[in-house]
Formats: structure tokens, C-alpha cells, sequence
């Protein structure tokens, strides 16, 4: 028998490319999404791209703290596990609006958790960050690293993985693997799925892409006065199709052993710096990226990258892509849907 996989958040930018691993995996798979930050069109197109698995996705626009709808799907389907990935994420807003952040972070995932109980569905995969990691002191950021957030978004993660391992504590029927994502970027190599943010890009990637595309004139450049070797910020860039891989990873070693609650980083170990990344964009482009140096943007760290030896030890996984691959996916989805699943009107 397939395994049904319940995803929050499968509209979403990585929940849409692990939602399409999923389905070519064999998994039957539920999405649960508001659509608030994502767009029905992306589940069109994973259904598309999964051809005759396609028909193994069922889609419910439904808000994750409406218990009663919540409870109604996991009344009709018994579900192997569950992946995680709903949630808002835009750190600026977060410190505009925390209350928004709790609400929505930690309201629906107590929501969730609370029916996951009530069904007997205890195997859980959630959408940590590298966030959680503040300003390390050194890298490569392990997973033993003292926990600190910058931010009512980033706060958001720490209360949710302190849940999950109270959570365990309290019944250790529970397997839960809390995934601590770097930076993903690119888009699946058809093209047809990749991010598509509401409003001005906060982050570098979907802004660098805006403007190869004409809809922003110039990149700004939060910094170059770093000790890096540019002076720019140093991530640790990821291709959404690794970790979407990761997730899989994930997945089977919680049907495979008796994890109890366990964290993985999800990168790839290598620090990319801003400039560094936009000359590889412009190589994969064949564009022009107009810069405008600034100051620092304020709680941004300098240099961040993960160690990834526990993930290839105990999930088998590592990254394959490297940044070129990263922008070369990339240009190919903002070239062929230049407005996201949006049409060019319906944008700013
Ligand atoms: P995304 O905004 O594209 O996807 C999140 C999805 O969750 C959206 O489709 C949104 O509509 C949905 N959603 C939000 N609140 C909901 C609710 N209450 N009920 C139902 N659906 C809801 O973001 P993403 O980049 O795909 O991120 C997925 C997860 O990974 C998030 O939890 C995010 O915090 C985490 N994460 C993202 C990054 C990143 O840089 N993209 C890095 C680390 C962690
Ligand atoms: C990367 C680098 C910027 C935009 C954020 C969240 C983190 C996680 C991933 C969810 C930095 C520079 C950026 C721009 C720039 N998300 N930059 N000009 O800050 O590492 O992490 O996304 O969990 O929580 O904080 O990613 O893409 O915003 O920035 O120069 O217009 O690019 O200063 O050095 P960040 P980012």
C-alpha cells in the first residue's frame, strides 16, 4: 500500500517541489494550504509535472488553525506522516507584525499537532531554519550550536522545535525530525515551479531575479564591508530540488527507526558570498545585474554555512547542486513565467 503524506504548505515555494518528489516517490499526498503566501497554479503544475501520479494528490484550501476542517481530513484519510512547511516567513514583517507571526507559526502548528494526537498520526517533519543559529560565533554551524532568535519569525522556530521536543518528551511514540534549512534557491529544471514572492523580494535570490527580468532597475547590496572574502555576506545557498530530496530522506527514517526527536541542517557546507552569487546569475542569465551598495541591513549576520556531516551520516543525504546549477534553474523559471504564476498586471 502507498503511504499517504499529509503537507501543510504544499502551495508553497518548497512545499510545491517536495509535494512533486513525493508524488513520483509513490506517496499519495494531501496538501493543506491557505494560499495566503502561494497559488493554486503551482499545484496545477505539479500535478502536470507528476504525469500519472498526478493523480495521487488531493488539494484542500483551508487554513491550518480551522481545527474542525483539519479534523475532518485526517478523519477520511489515515496518514503515515506529516510534513510541516506552512507557516509565514518574511523576517521585516515579522518585526511589524509579531502577533500575526504567533498566530499563524505557532497557533496552527499547536492546531495541527493537537489533531495529529487525536489520530494517531505521530511522525512529524518540520521547517526549522538556519535562522535559529542568530549570529554564529564560528562556522560551519553544527546542530549543537546555541540557539538564539534574531527576530519574532525566527522566535516563531525556536518555540515550535521547543514544542516538538517537549512534545516527545511527553510520549515517545512520537518521531519528529526538525529540518534547519540554509538557503534555498532555483527551481525545479522544467521550469514550470520556482518562488514567486508577494510584493518586493526580501531575499536575494527572488530580488536578483526581478531585476534580470526588468521589474526592479538595481540589486542593493546590504554590506561590503564584511570580513569576507568581498566584503559581501556569506550564505549557504541550497537548490530547492536537494532539499526537497532532503525531505524524502527524512521521511524514510522515520518509517525506518526509532528516532525519538532529532534536528538536521539541510545545506550544502559551502559559503557563497552576494557577490559571488550574482556573477554566477549573471553567467546562467546572460544579464546584466545593476548593484547599489548599502549599508548593512540591521540583524544580518556576516558569515553563515552549515556543517552537513550529521545529515550524511544518519539521513544518507547530501546536497548534489552546486550554485551554478542553482542559478541555471533559476533563469530557466523567471524566463519562462518572467510574473511567477501571476499575470504581468496583477503584480507590482
Ligand atoms: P512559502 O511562503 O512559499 O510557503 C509556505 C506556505 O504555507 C504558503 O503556501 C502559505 O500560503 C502557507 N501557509 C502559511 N500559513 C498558513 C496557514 N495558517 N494555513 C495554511 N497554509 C498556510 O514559504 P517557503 O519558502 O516554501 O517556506 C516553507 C517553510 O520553510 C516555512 O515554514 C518557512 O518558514 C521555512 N523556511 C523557509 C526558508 C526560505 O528561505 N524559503 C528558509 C528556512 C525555513
Ligand atoms: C542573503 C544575503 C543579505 C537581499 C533569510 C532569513 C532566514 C531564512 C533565509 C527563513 C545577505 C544579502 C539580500 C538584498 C542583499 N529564511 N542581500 N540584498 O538573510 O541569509 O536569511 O532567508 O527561514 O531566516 O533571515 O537571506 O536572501 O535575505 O540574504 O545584499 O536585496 O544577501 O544581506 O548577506 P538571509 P537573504
Amino acid at each position: 500500500m502507498a503511504k499517504s503524506i499529509l503537507v501543510t504548505g504544499g502551495a508553497g515555494y518548497i512545499g510545491s517541489h517536495a509535494v512533486l518528489q513525493l508524488l513520483q516517490g509513490g506517496f499519495r499526498t494531501v496538501v493543506v494550504d491557505n494560499l495566503d503566501n502561494s497559488s493554486e497554479v503551482a499545484i496545477n503544475r505539479v500535478v502536470e509535472l507528476a504525469g500519472e501520479f498526478g493523480k495521487n494528490l488531493t488539494f484542500h484550501k483551508i487554513d491550518l488553525r480551522n481545527k474542525d476542517a483539519l479534523d475532518k481530513i485526517f478523519a477520511s484519510t489515515n496518514f503515515d506522516a506529516v510534513i510541516h512547511f506552512a507557516g509565514l516567513k518574511a523576517v521585516g514583517e515579522s518585526v511589524q507584525k509579531p502577533l500575526l507571526y504567533y498566530d499563524n507559526n505557532i497557533i496552527g502548528t499547536i492546531t495541527l499537532l493537537e489533531i495529529m494526537a487525536a489520530h494517531g498520526c505521530k511522525k512529524l517533519v518540520f521547517s526549522s531554519s538556519a535562522t535559529v543559529y542568530g549570529w554564529p560565533k564560528e562556522v560551519p554551524c553544527t546542530e549543537e550550536f546555541p540557539l538564539f532568535a534574531m527576530n519574532p519569525y525566527g522566535q516563531t522556530k525556536l518555540i515550535i522545535e521547543d514544542i516538538c521536543r517537549d512534545i516527545y518528551r511527553s510520549d515517545s511514540d512520537w518521531k519528529i525530525i526538525l529540518l534547519r534549512y540554509f538557503n534555498p534557491v532555483g527551481a525545479h529544471p522544467s521550469g514550470d515551479i520556482g518562488e514567486d514572492p508577494r510584493g518586493i523580494p526580501n531575499n536575494l535570490m527572488p530580488f536578483v531575479q526581478q531585476v534580470a527580468v526588468g521589474r526592479r532597475s538595481a540589486l542593493t547590496v546590504y554590506g561590503n564591508d564584511y570580513s569576507t572574502k568581498d566584503g559581501t555576506g556569506v550564505r549557504d545557498y541550497i537548490h530547492v530540488v536537494d532539499l526537497a530530496d532532503g525531505h524524502i530522506a527524512a521521511l524514510q527514517k522515520l518509517f525506518e527507526s526509532n528516532i525519538g526527536c532529532e534536528v538536521y541542517n539541510l545545506g550544502t557546507g559551502k559559503g557563497t558570498s552576494v557577490l559571488e552569487m550574482v556573477a554566477a546569475f549573471e553567467k546562467a542569465s546572460g544579464k546584466k545585474i545593476p548593484l547599489v551598495m548599502a549599508g548593512r541591513r540591521p540583524g544580518d549576520a556576516e558569515i553563515v554555512y552549515a556543517s552537513t556531516a550529521k545529515a550524511e551520516k544518519e539521513l544518507n543525504w547530501r546536497a548534489k547542486y552546486g550554485i551554478d546549477e542553482m542559478c541555471r534553474d533559476q533563469w530557466n523559471w523567471a524566463s519562462k513565467n518572467p510574473y511567477g504564476y501571476a499575470s504581468p498586471d496583477s503584480t507590482n
